[in-house]
């Protein structure tokens, strides 16, 4: 069902990508991911050498469909090393994330027959990478969890379906069978999830970040750089809106440093291990969905059957309403 040319491309069974998501999921929700039929991609968002090899090797044992890699490119150095151990790893498809992953790593990849997949905020950035030979991009709105961009999914992606030639994922704003469906509707092959996958069982987080995500409204969360230096959509802790309100007002420097120190302190702990220490992370709007954790399978799965309900229902109105208007 829904099988489109990126199902071909990548040997997967559904058109869905579980995106890369530093501090929340490894190899368990990435294994979890592919086995259920669509794409479970391990993150590299400063993490050492040794931890994407132990990554790659843990995940292979938990799975023996695809397994991709996410480089979230960090200065050259750092993005062509990570390609470098994609290319040994002989990993067969990279999504890159946040800023251009640059011709060269591109180029060791594609020479190396990886199946480059970067992910876009801007039909510009859509036209760069294409130009620089990748197989397909995923356009992100400004309502996903994580680096985001300024352009929201629902303009987005059908812009960057008009200007490439190659095939389009959609990610940002996705949490069922509605979502996905609209996105095919807007010309997308295929989709990527980030915060409906937090909430399951297999999501490497601890107690305070599930629960966080599980009582989220829409509204709780905030675009800023104070984490990461990079705008970044997360849970808006009072910790970050009190270091956003102070920016706004026009506070000093120093008080900006310190707003800042205290916002990241607890930021980038989160494993299965840390018993509740983590007190930030990321999240997107369609956290506000979100009421129970399922496990991985159950939402693909969910997501599919309800998007094939859901395009019956639509083609059944359109039947209707043609023969009313006979
Ligand atoms: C907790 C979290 C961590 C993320 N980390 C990364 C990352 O390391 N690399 C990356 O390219 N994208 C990252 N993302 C973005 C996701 O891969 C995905 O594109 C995005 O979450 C989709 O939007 P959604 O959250 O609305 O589903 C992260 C997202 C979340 C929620």
């Amino acid at each position: 069902m829904f099988h489109t040319e990126i199902c071909d491309l990548l040997g997967i069974r559904y058109p869905i990508l579980q995106g890369a998501m530093q501090g929340a999921g490894g190899p368990d929700l990435v294994a979890a991911t592919s086995e259920a039929g669509g794409l479970g991609i391990l993150p590299t968002f400063g993490g050492t050498e040794e931890a994407l090899y132990g990554d790659i090797e843990a995940a292979r044992k938990l799975t023996d469909k695809p397994v991709a890699v996410n480089i979230t490119p960090m200065g050259r150095a750092f993005t062509e090393s990570r390609a470098k151990i994609c290319v040994e790893m002989e990993v067969p498809i990279v999504t890159t994330g946040r800023a251009d992953p640059g011709e060269a790593a591109v180029g060791t990849m594609k020479d190396a027959g990886i199946i480059v997949i970067p992910v876009i905020p801007t039909v510009e950035h859509a036209l760069r990478v294409q130009a620089e030979g990748v197989d397909a991009v995923i356009a992100s709105g400004n309502e996903a969890g994580g680096h985001v961009g300024g352009v929201a999914t629902l303009p987005l992606v059908p812009q960057v379906v008009d200007a490439l030639d190659i095939p389009v994922l959609a990610a940002g704003g996705i949490g069922d069978g509605r979502g996905f469906l609209a996105m095919l509707a807007l010309g997308a092959v295929g989709v990527q999830l980030g915060t409906v996958l937090v909430a399951t069982k297999e999501a490497a987080v601890n107690e305070w970040y599930r629960n966080a995500v599980l009582g989220m409204s829409a509204t709780d969360t905030i675009v800023s750089a104070v984490l990461t230096g990079a705008t970044v959509r997360c849970i808006a802790t009072p910790e970050i809106r009190a270091y956003e309100d102070a920016r706004m007002s026009g506070a000093s420097k120093e008080e900006l440093k310190r707003l800042r120190q205290i916002a990241r302190q607890n930021y980038g702990h989160s494993d299965k291990t840390d018993k509740g220490k983590r007190d930030q992370g990321t999240a997107g709007q369609v956290a506000g969905m979100i009421t129970e954790i399922k496990s991985t399978a159950q939402i693909i799965e969910e997501m599919i059957q309800d998007a094939a309900a859901l395009s019956a229902d639509l083609a059944a109105l359109a039947r209707a309403s043609a023969i009313a208007a006979e």
